[in-house]
C-alpha cells in the first residue's frame, strides 16, 4: 500500500470515530474551481507585488489600482464553481455536531458549496468597508464597486470604501479569531485538517503546531506537502480527489 493509500485508511478510521472536526484552508482548496492561489508555480505573487496591492500603503499610494485589482479577481471568482473539495466539507458540517471551518480565502466558495460553520479571517470579496465609519456593506446589493473608482462610501463627507479583506500588517478581525479560539478551548474535536494552504503565515503555523501537541491528529491535504512532522497524516495530492474519496473510506454506504 502506498504512503497516500495508508494515511487515506488511517485518516477514514480516525474520522468515523471522531464526534468533531476542525479545518483550516488556504488558497490551494480553490484551485481546482480556477482560482489562482498566492505562491507556487502560476500564483499571484508571481505577478503581482504583494505590497502594492494588498497593503494598506498600496492602498493609500493608488486606491483606485488596488480596487481594479480586486474587481477583476472578483469577476473571476463570480465564475467559480464550488469543487468536490468544499462539497466534501459541507457533507461534514451535516453530519458533525462540532465542526469548524476557519478559512483564509475570501471567496465565498466554502458557504457557496453548502458550509454553515465557516470563519472568515481574511475578510471577504463580496464585501466592501468604509473607510470612515468601518461600516460593512455587501457589493453588488448594497454598493457599486466598479463605476466610479475609488468608490464613495454612502457615509458621504469625501469618505471612500475600501475591500473589506485582510492586508499585510494588518489584525486578524478580533471575532473570527475569538471564535476559532473558542472552539479550541471546548476541546470537542478530535481531528484537524489542514488543506491547500503553505502555512506561510505566523498564526496559521501557530495554531496548527498547538493542535499537534495537544494530541489532535492533523491530517495535511496538499499536492506538495509542508507540515513535516506536524501532522499525523499526509495527503499529497488535490484535495478536489483525495477528500470525496476519504469521505466514501469512512462510510462506505452512505449517499
Ligand atoms: P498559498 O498560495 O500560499 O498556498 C496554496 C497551497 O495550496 C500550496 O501549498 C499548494 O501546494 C496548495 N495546493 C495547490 N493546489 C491544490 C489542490 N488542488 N488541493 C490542495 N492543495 C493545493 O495560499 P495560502 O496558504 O492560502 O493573504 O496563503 C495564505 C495567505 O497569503 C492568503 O490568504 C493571502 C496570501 O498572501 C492575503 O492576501 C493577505
Amino acid at each position: 500500500m502506498s504512503g497516500v493509500e495508508e494515511d487515506l485508511r488511517r485518516t477514514a478510521d480516525q474520522l468515523r470515530r471522531a464526534t468533531g472536526v476542525f479545518v483550516l484552508t488556504g488558497a490551494g482548496i480553490s484551485a481546482e474551481s480556477g482560482v489562482p492561489t498566492f505562491r507556487g508555480a502560476g500564483g499571484l505573487w508571481r505577478r503581482f507585488r504583494a505590497e502594492d496591492l494588498a497593503s494598506p500603503e498600496g492602498f493609500a499610494r493608488d486606491p483606485a489600482l488596488v480596487w481594479e485589482w480586486y474587481n477583476e479577481r472578483r469577476r473571476a471568482m463570480r465564475e467559480a464553481r464550488p469543487n468536490a473539495a468544499h462539497r466534501t466539507l459541507a457533507r461534514w458540517d451535516e453530519r458533525f455536531s462540532d465542526f469548524l471551518i476557519a478559512t483564509q480565502n475570501i471567496d465565498g466558495l466554502h458557504q457557496r458549496g453548502g458550509a454553515r460553520r465557516v470563519v472568515e479571517l481574511h475578510g471577504s470579496i463580496w464585501r466592501a468597508r468604509c473607510t470612515k465609519t468601518g461600516k460593512l456593506f455587501r457589493i453588488d446589493e448594497e454598493v457599486d464597486v466598479e463605476s466610479t473608482l475609488p468608490p464613495p462610501s454612502p457615509a458621504g463627507g469625501g469618505a471612500i470604501l475600501r475591500p473589506d479583506i485582510v492586508w499585510f500588517g494588518e489584525t486578524l478581525p478580533p471575532q473570527a479569531v475569538a471564535q476559532v479560539e473558542r472552539f479550541f478551548d471546548e476541546e470537542r474535536f478530535q481531528i484537524a485538517f489542514v488543506i491547500g494552504t503553505s502555512a506561510a503565515i505566523g498564526y496559521i503555523q501557530v495554531w496548527i503546531y498547538t493542535l499537534a501537541r495537544a494530541g489532535v491528529f492533523v491530517v495535511e491535504v496538499n499536492p506538495d506537502p509542508c507540515l513535516g512532522g506536524a501532522a499525523s497524516a499526509t495527503l499529497a495530492g488535490p484535495a478536489g480527489e483525495l477528500l470525496p474519496r476519504l469521505d466514501s473510506l469512512a462510510w462506505p454506504c452512505a449517499e
